[in-house]
């Protein structure tokens, strides 16, 4: 029995798992340049990081520590991809397949115009842009939309087709955090529907429903005064350039009255990265649409076409619009602003360790 007990008890030094005074494993999982742990209470699988546990010695609590061994060893190896094959700290080849299999989940014929990839931005969008640089809480570091009251605020409808989707990815590869798939994804949608190479990183943690962020924090579509994306997007730290950099993102999907009430798509390509919402935006007589729905703009020729009231505010601000006008002309300034200002984005509040390299993918 002794034998048995030592053996396991250095099989968990091997693998790294320093034990605590609390009976909990805290478990490492080395990322790519990032250090993740999670703490195990027991046997059973917890989301929670444990903010309660604590490394330290293993005096009391060992026999409790190698009881919950056997089960919690076997969720190590299995989160860690020893069964998968994977070893070592997480490398770009590892991220790089994590990014192939998203991107190959993207299309699919019978959702909305044949793709995931524009619901897959918002929500990388929604969990990032949730942060306050003044707080310098929110953000996507904790992945905190799946827990409630997040996954519930109404800014959010319509994510969980998003997050259910990518839990097949989360499925293939166990030890990437929530914040950094969602993220990652974000950059793959981007980057398949022909967008720009956006540079990534690793090094988001799965956080508890105790680091959910307040609600109100991301933009209302019905507002239609250019203060309102200016309260919005300062409070993340950027600035105006920056703020129409990614507004241009509204050239991908459409609008769902069964999430946030308003109809239809910005372009006649929403599943195709281009400039073409500024190009919309500037040239098309956009009317209200005579409905028995929130107000919204159609352009009048086609019908087919929409703006939000939030949309129409970048035109009707001087300085949001001379932005609209440079990226509707130079494509190329709009993909390289874009890329900056998207990758800031997803980044916003997340400690990376010094030295975290930014990782660029090959798309597929
Ligand atoms: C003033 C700022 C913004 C407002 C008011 C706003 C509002 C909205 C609304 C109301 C929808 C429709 C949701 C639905 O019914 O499915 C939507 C969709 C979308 N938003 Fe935004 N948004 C803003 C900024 C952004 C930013 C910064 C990005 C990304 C960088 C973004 C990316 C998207 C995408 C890709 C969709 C389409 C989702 C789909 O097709 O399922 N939005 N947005």
């Amino acid at each position: 029995m002794f034998y048995k007990l030592a053996t396991m008890a250095s099989a968990l030094q091997a693998l790294r798992v320093p034990l605590t005074r609390t009976g909990m494993m805290m478990m490492s999982t080395q990322t790519g340049h990032a250090m993740r742990r999670k703490a195990i209470p027991q046997v059973v699988r917890s989301y929670s990081a444990g903010p309660g546990a604590k490394e330290g010695g293993s005096k009391v609590g060992l026999w409790a520590v190698l009881a919950a061994a056997g089960a919690g060893g076997g969720y190590y190896a299995w989160s860690s991809g020893i069964f998968t094959g994977a070893k070592g700290p997480r490398t770009a080849e590892d991220y790089q397949k994590v990014y192939n299999a998203i991107a190959k989940i993207m299309d699919d014929s019978e959702y909305d115009d044949g793709s995931y990839g524009p619901v897959l931005v918002r929500l990388a969008w929604h969990a990032s842009g949730t942060y306050d640089k003044t707080t310098k809480d929110g953000g996507s570091h904790k992945g905190t939309m799946r827990f409630e009251p997040e996954s519930k605020h109404g800014a959010n409808a319509g994510l969980h087709i998003a997050r259910a989707k990518l839990e097949a990815v989360k499925s293939q590869f166990p030890w990437i955090s929530y914040g950094d798939l969602w993220t990652l994804a974000g950059v793959v949608a981007v980057q398949e529907m022909g967008g720009p190479i956006i540079p990534w990183k690793p090094g988001r943690v799965d956080g508890t429903a105790a680091d959910c962020p307040p609600d109100g924090r991301l933009p209302d579509g019905a507002n239609p005064t250019p203060q309102h994306p200016r309260d919005v997007f300062y409070r993340m730290g950027f600035n105006d350039q920056e703020i129409v950099a990614l507004i241009g993102a509204h050239t991908l999907g459409r609008c769902h009255t069964d999430r946030s009430g308003f109809d239809g798509p910005w372009t006649n390509s929403p599943t195709a990265f281009s400039n073409s919402f500024f190009v919309e935006l500037l040239n098309r007589k956009w009317v209200e649409k005579k409905w028995n729905g929130p107000k919204q703009f159609v352009d009048k020729e086609s019908g087919q076409l929409m703006m939000l009231p939030a949309d129409m505010a970048f035109v009707k601000d001087s300085a949001f619009k001379k932005w609209v006008d440079a990226y509707a002309k130079d494509e190329k300034q709009y993909f390289a602003d874009f890329a900056q200002a998207y990758q800031k984005l997803l980044e916003l509040g997340v400690p990376f360790p010094e030295g975290t390299k930014d990782m660029k993918f090959k798309p597929t």
